[in-house]
């Protein structure tokens, strides 16, 4: 311990860098490091950083070159600033990032945050400390267990980490190579997580991993459990009214998850299921593995077990040799679908996989040309789910106050954003109360509290 100092953690990409720089901040905790909300003036600065497109990497790059000037800044006022880079661009460059960006200190991968306050100290003493290993050890054995963490629950909903890696290779994707293969926490390790985040209030978890539905971690019964037992068993957590999970793939949607959806009220009916594209040549070359008809069969399966689950996905347009016809075959398979909303990406090259040498690249006027007309029929849909949902009741878990005095911000089971006038709003926080959907916005829903909602804030689902 060397007295008080701050540290700004700055997170980029997806949910599981969210949920690891809260343990960063956790294993950095003891060592007498406090979290700050700016780069300005703290004593450290971490990236956590993102691989997946060529733009989230250069990001990191710009944001370093701001980083410098602050550092600079602070060593004319005699303090020292460290500046770290972390997660999967840590992972895939390691020490080049040094070489390219002299101002870092220290770079630390995705497996070896527990190692962080050790890095820290050798980059004190002005050291560079690379540290961009697969470890043989679980970096999660090795964290804060989850009664010392600091940041364990911030709000009434939480995230938690319950699989790492990807044995797929898509063949446009980093991941398997910045996050490693695949590996699944014990049940028994998630199952106390799931339980001190109940005790501190959290009403809603959302179960992270890089292909979540191909978990299968050792549980108490000396068996290897998937996605759907574990739901079982966190649901039985008193006071854990939510679940949910992302990012799921098609090919691992089994029989036993999808029984999960249908008789497990807690899970909400919403899906992360990323398809990619809809032409089977590209779905091929893709290495996803399944025809985009197993995939509309797969939907079909899990909405007549569950018929009011809303679907999101992930598209990439313009995958190297991707014609207009197998575009085509993407708007057609978004169609016969109907999405409540989906993320779509221009393909971009990425060092090292597979799909960045294939020479039929397509240029990128025409990335562009198909990325805006998916993107106006996903808009499309998105707007036509919202819609639906106006006159309808629904189960809303209340998560903070909204701008206005008198104004509630919460989650309908569907993740839209639901504004609420409401009295008492501070006490109201953490309740699921039944609200009526009175109009929809760009990003949200307004709603009034239903009759009846007073006396039923606890449990209204
Ligand atoms: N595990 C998830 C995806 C994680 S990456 C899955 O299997 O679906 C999130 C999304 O980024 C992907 O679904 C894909 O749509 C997009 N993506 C990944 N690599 C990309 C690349 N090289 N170019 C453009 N988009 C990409
Ligand atoms: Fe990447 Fe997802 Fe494919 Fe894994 S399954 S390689 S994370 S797109
Ligand atoms: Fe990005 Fe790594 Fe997540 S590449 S999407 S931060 S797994």
């Amino acid at each position: 311990m060397s007295g008080v100092r701050s540290v700004y953690v700055k997170t980029y990409g997806c949910q599981m860098n969210v949920y690891d720089s809260d343990r960063m901040a956790d294993a950095l905790a003891p060592e007498g490091y406090r979290s700050v909300d700016s780069p300005d003036g703290a004593d450290l600065v971490i990236l956590n950083t993102c691989h997946i497109r060529e733009k989230a990497a250069e990001k990191v790059y710009s944001e370093l070159g701001r980083l410098r000037v602050l550092k600079e800044r602070a060593a004319r006022e005699g303090r020292t600033m460290t500046i770290g880079v972390a997660g999967c661009v840590a992972q895939a460059e390691g020490a080049e990032i040094i070489a390219r960006a002299p101002t870092v200190d220290l770079v630390v991968g995705p497996q070896t945050y527990h190692r962080l306050p050790e890095l820290v100290a050798r980059a004190r003493r002005g050291e560079k400390a690379v540290d961009a290993e697969f470890p043989a050890e679980d970096k999660f054995a090795h964290l804060p267990a989850a009664e010392r963490r600091q940041t364990i629950a911030r709000g009434v909903t939480a995230f938690l980490t319950v699989q790492e890696g990807c044995d797929k290779f898509c063949s446009f994707c980093v991941v398997p190579y910045t996050r490693g293969s695949e590996t699944s926490r014990p049940v028994s390790a998630i199952v106390a997580e799931a339980e001190r985040l109940a005790e501190a209030g959290v009403r809603e978890v959302t179960l992270l991993g890089q292909n979540v539905n191909a978990y299968h971690g050792a549980g108490a019964d000396g068996r290897d459990w998937g996605l759907g037992d574990l739901l079982f068993r966190l649901a039985a957590i008193p006071g854990l009214d939510r679940l949910r999970y992302t990012t799921s793939h098609p090919r691992d949607m089994d029989d036993a998850l999808i029984a999960a959806h249908r008789d497990l009220p807690q899970l909400m009916p919403y899906l992360h299921l990323p398809v990619q594209a809809g032409s089977d040549r590209v779905l091929a070359a893709m290495n996803r593995r399944h025809t985009a008809a197993e995939y509309l069969a797969l939907v079909e399966r899990i909405r007549r077990a569950r018929p009011d689950i809303a679907l999101s996905g992930d598209f990439i347009v313009g995958f190297p040799g991707e014609t207009e016809d197998d575009f085509k075959a993407t708007l057609a398979l978004v169609d016969a679908v109907g999405y409540a909303s989906a993320f779509s990406f221009k393909y971009s090259p990425r060092p090292g996989t597979p799909a960045a040498e294939l020479s039929a690249q397509v240029p990128e006027a025409e990335k562009a040309d198909r990325l805006a007309r998916l993107q106006a029929l996903i808009a499309d849909q998105y707007t036509a789910f919202n819609a639906a949902t106006v006159g309808l009741t629904v189960p809303v878990l209340f998560e903070k106050p909204g701008r206005r005095p008198g104004q509630l911000v919460g989650r309908s089971p569907w993740l839209q954003a639901v504004h609420v006038d409401a009295t008492e709003t501070s006490a109201r926080i953490g309740a699921i109360a039944p609200v009526t959907i009175t109009a929809t916005s760009t990003n949200s829903l307004a709603g009034r509290l239903a009759v009846g909602a007073d006396r039923q804030t606890e449990d209204a689902a």
